[in-house]
């Protein structure tokens, strides 16, 4: 058995949560590296069978060797490309992209909903967890019809890591900054008493604090926050 980290094993509950929404069916890892979530749903049931992606060779390799070792060579396709490009998606799929910069996601995922149709598209899932540019990545899924079915955040060696699923609902709408900063569904769980959340927003109010001097979206969103704690 695989034993993830504290964020991989994060990634791995949502990614457990969608596909028992949708039934049985594939798990598709963008930069999949060593290939470990990908062999951790197959060695628990929760995919079918897998594709990886990788852009370069040797974690490619990597992938494809983890897939032999654990003997799920023939429930696994390791493909070198860049993102999405080249797969085609199935109605039923998982799309977990994790451990990337949030700009590099938004580049994968613009290219994934150009390519496949709203219909294709309302019946897969994505799972996303960006390593920085949080706040752009819930922006782009919204202003891009995307519903944020559950966001999860974990502590990995004393960094916090967001982790979203979401599903495409074709109506774009705006966030605002408050939201777009803070996410809102980790809004509703910290009001509803959620220790790590109110943990993650302190440490969140922390670095804000410094970064609002040059960033007005963010400086926004704490103003808003101020407002909102001294109700
Ligand atoms: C830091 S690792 C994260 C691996 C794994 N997903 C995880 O969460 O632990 C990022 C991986 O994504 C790959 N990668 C980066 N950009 C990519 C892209 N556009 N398409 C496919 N793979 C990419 C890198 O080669 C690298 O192996």
């Amino acid at each position: 058995m695989i034993n993830l980290s504290f964020r991989l094993k994060a990634v791995y509950d949502q990614v457990s949560a969608a596909r028992t929404e949708l039934g049985p069916g594939r798990v598709i890892d963008v930069g999949s590296d060593h290939g470990l979530l990908a062999v951790s749903c197959l060695e628990n049931g929760i995919a079918t069978s897998v594709i990886c992606t990788e852009i370069h060779e040797g974690p490619a390799d990597h992938s494809a060797d983890a897939m032999i070792t654990s003997g799920f060579e023939d429930r696994s396709q390791v493909i070198v490309t860049d993102g999405l490009d080249g797969v085609r998606l199935e109605k039923g799929d998982v799309i977990v992209i994790a451990g990337m910069g949030g700009l590099n996601i938004i580049d994968i995922v613009s290219r994934c909903i150009e390519t496949e149709t709203p219909e294709l598209l309302k019946n897969v899932r994505f799972v996303i967890q960006p390593q920085k540019s949080v706040n752009l990545v819930r922006k782009f899924f919204a202003e891009n019809g995307f519903v944020f079915d559950d966001e999860s955040v974990c502590t990995d060696r004393d960094f916090f890591y967001n982790i979203m699923r979401m599903s495409y609902g074709a109506v774009p709408y705006e966030l605002g900054a408050y939201k777009e900063c803070y996410g809102s569904v980790l809004l509703k769980k910290a009001e509803s008493g959620d220790e790590l959340i109110r943990s993650y927003f302190d440490h969140l109010d922390e670095v804000f604090s410094i970064r609002s001097r040059s960033d007005r979206v963010i400086r926004d969103a704490l103003e808003e926050r101020l407002r909102y704690e001294n109700q």
